[in-house]
Formats: C-alpha cells, sequence, structure tokens
C-alpha cells in the first residue's frame, strides 16, 4: 500500500512538472510576453512600446510599404489613381519610369531590423522659425540619423540646428545640393518627381514640373531612396484622415522615422513663439500655416504622439 501511493505521488510530481514546463514554453513563444521580458529594442523607451495603446494602433500599420524596390513597384489600380490625382498629372509611363529607377539606383536599404538587439535613435529636424536660438545643434547631432527636411540648412546655424545630415527628404521643387554621405530619400508626389530623379543623375533634361527645378543637383547615387506611393496615401488616409489636400513633407518625414527607428526626437515643428510659421532661415513671416496642408492638424498629431510617448517633441525657443 505505501509503495503505491509513493508510486502515484512521483507520477503527479512529474505530470505538474511536465504541465509546468509545457505552460512555460508557450508563455515564453508569445511574443508580447517576449516584449515585456526582453524588451522591444535595446533603448530605454522604444517606439514599440505604445503598441499597447489603441489610439496608436488605429493609426499605425507596422506592414506598410517604405520604400519603392524593383519587388513592390507594381501599385494596384487604387494606389495608382489616388497618387495621380495627388498633386499635378503627367502624361508619364510609371512602368517604364520605374525599371529605370531600378537600374540607376540601389534598392536594397532595407530598415526591417528592428529588435531586442538595436537601438537607433532618430532626430527629425523640421524647418520651423522656433529652432532660432534653440541651441538644439549639440543635441541633434547625438542621433544616431539625422532626418533633414527640404532646404533646411546647416552651415550657418549650426547651433541651433546641428551640422549632421544622414537623410535628406526632398521632391524637385525643393532640392538641394547634399553631401556623399547623406541619404537622398525622395517623397514622389507624382510620376515625374521620378522621372525628374532619374533625369538629375543622367541626362539632366528636365528643368521644370509645374513651376522651374533644378536640372541636376550634388548628391551620392548611391545613396537613393525613393518613398513608396502607398506610404503617403497611408500617412494621409491612417494618420490625418484626410485632413488637407495632402500631407507635408514635414510630416511625412515623422511618419518615416516611427517606422525606422527606436527613438525619435522630433525639432523644428509647429509655429514660433509668436505664433507664426515661418523657416529659422528665412525673415519672411506667415501669420498662418499656408499651402496645400492641413498644418495646424499634422501638429496636433504630433503633440499627441508626444503625449503618448511615441515622439519626443522639442518645441524651440
Ligand atoms: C561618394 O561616395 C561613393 C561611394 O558611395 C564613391 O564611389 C564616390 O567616389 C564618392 N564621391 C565623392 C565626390 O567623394
Ligand atoms: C533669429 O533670432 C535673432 C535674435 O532674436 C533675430 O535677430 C534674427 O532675425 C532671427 N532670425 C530669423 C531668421 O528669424
Amino acid at each position: 500500500m505505501h509503495k503505491l501511493l509513493c508510486f502515484a505521488t512521483k507520477r503527479t510530481r512529474c505530470l505538474t512538472l511536465s504541465v509546468s514546463l509545457i505552460i512555460c514554453l508557450f508563455i515564453f513563444s508569445q511574443p508580447s510576453i517576449q516584449r515585456h521580458i526582453f524588451g522591444v529594442c535595446a533603448c530605454g523607451q522604444c517606439v514599440a512600446d505604445i503598441f499597447y495603446d489603441a489610439w496608436f494602433r488605429m493609426h499605425y500599420d507596422p506592414n506598410i510599404e517604405l520604400l519603392l524596390t524593383k519587388k513592390n513597384s507594381i501599385l494596384s489600380d487604387a494606389l495608382y489613381r489616388w497618387w495621380q490625382k495627388l498633386q499635378y498629372k503627367s502624361r508619364v509611363n510609371y512602368k517604364a519610369v520605374s525599371e529605370m529607377l531600378f537600374g540607376i539606383f540601389p534598392n536594397e536599404e532595407d530598415y526591417s531590423d528592428a529588435g531586442p538587439g538595436r537601438c537607433r535613435t532618430c532626430a527629425v529636424v523640421g524647418n520651423s522659425g522656433n529652432l532660432n536660438g534653440s541651441h538644439y545643434g549639440v543635441l541633434i547631432d547625438a542621433h544616431d540619423l539625422v532626418i533633414r527636411i527640404n532646404k533646411g540648412p546647416t552651415e550657418g546655424f549650426e547651433r541651433d540646428v546641428g551640422l549632421k545630415t544622414t537623410h535628406r527628404m526632398i521632391y524637385p521643387e525643393s532640392a538641394v545640393d547634399m553631401d556623399n554621405s547623406t541619404y537622398l530619400v525622395l517623397i514622389p508626389f507624382k510620376t515625374l518627381d521620378l522621372q525628374w530623379l532619374i533625369s538629375v543623375f543622367t541626362t539632366k533634361h528636365i528643368d521644370r514640373t509645374y513651376i522651374p527645378v533644378k536640372p541636376t543637383i550634388k548628391a551620392n547615387r548611391n545613396k537613393v531612396m525613393v518613398l513608396h506611393p502607398s506610404f503617403l496615401k497611408y500617412v494621409q488616409e491612417h494618420w490625418l484622415q484626410k485632413h488637407g489636400r495632402y500631407p507635408s513633407t514635414g510630416f511625412i518625414t515623422l511618419i518615416f522615422a516611427l517606422h525606422i527607428c527606436d527613438q525619435v526626437s522630433v525639432f523644428g515643428f509647429g509655429a514660433d513663439k509668436d505664433g507664426n510659421w515661418h523657416h529659422y532661415f528665412e525673415h519672411k513671416k506667415h501669420p498662418r500655416n499656408a499651402g496645400n496642408h492641413g498644418g495646424s492638424y499634422e501638429y496636433l498629431i504630433a503633440l499627441k504622439l508626444h503625449e503618448k510617448q511615441g515622439i519626443r517633441l522639442y518645441k524651440g525657443w
């Protein structure tokens, strides 16, 4: 009798142990639990930490196409129609142009290396007048990536905006020369922009879109990237709920950074302390944010992201 009892206990113990082991294995295989234990990235605070927030999840699509590549260059009819209506219709054969694009520029840049071992910090530097007098230069340069927008210069403004530029987001009408080490990221508002990009590095014959543009700029052709049109649609529809005709370059850049970085610091967005919208490198002041963009709505979204610690918004001076 005693022996039998003992045997039964052993079996129960063994069973308990096996069941515990199975439960443990199950728990550790759950990505959400792994994140809690091991962290989503190697920074203290990660963009991915706010995946738990319902508002964020409503806006953020982790599977959206970021960059145009050979593999994802075929666009759905709906996307193509949306893109064609965005800015300015031109009779350009998209298929031919996109094929030529990948003959000239590399398309292997891949930012999908997020994980518990990575801590990529990014500074998105807008062009607001609120940078004037901010002394943010050293802080901005301390980030792994420093992403600047359109013509935003560094020379002569280093104390406030820093001097490092790893990425510059442009479109033909806002293009400027850049260093050999800077990535040129084209935001294609229209098909003609892709054709212009090709022309810049080859024939240099396109000197006009809807306004005169630079037929060529100094830039490294091995460091050229093109945002995917579906990313633009995503920003306009998911993030801005179609406020404004299309999103500003600054806001597109902010959302791009949310997708490729583990920590995002945002500088030079919004009005200056007197409520004026102007550039830190220009004196002309606009009383309101002019143009096609839902500027103040974009700023509200940026504030909300800051509140939820998805980004850190530096409000300037
Ligand atoms: C720029 O960098 C590329 C490599 O990415 C190199 O081949 C080229 O010679 C460099 N050009 C200049 C002007 O430094
Ligand atoms: C920047 O601030 C200084 C000091 O207030 C002022 O003199 C200068 O005009 C400002 N620059 C621009 C571009 O607004």
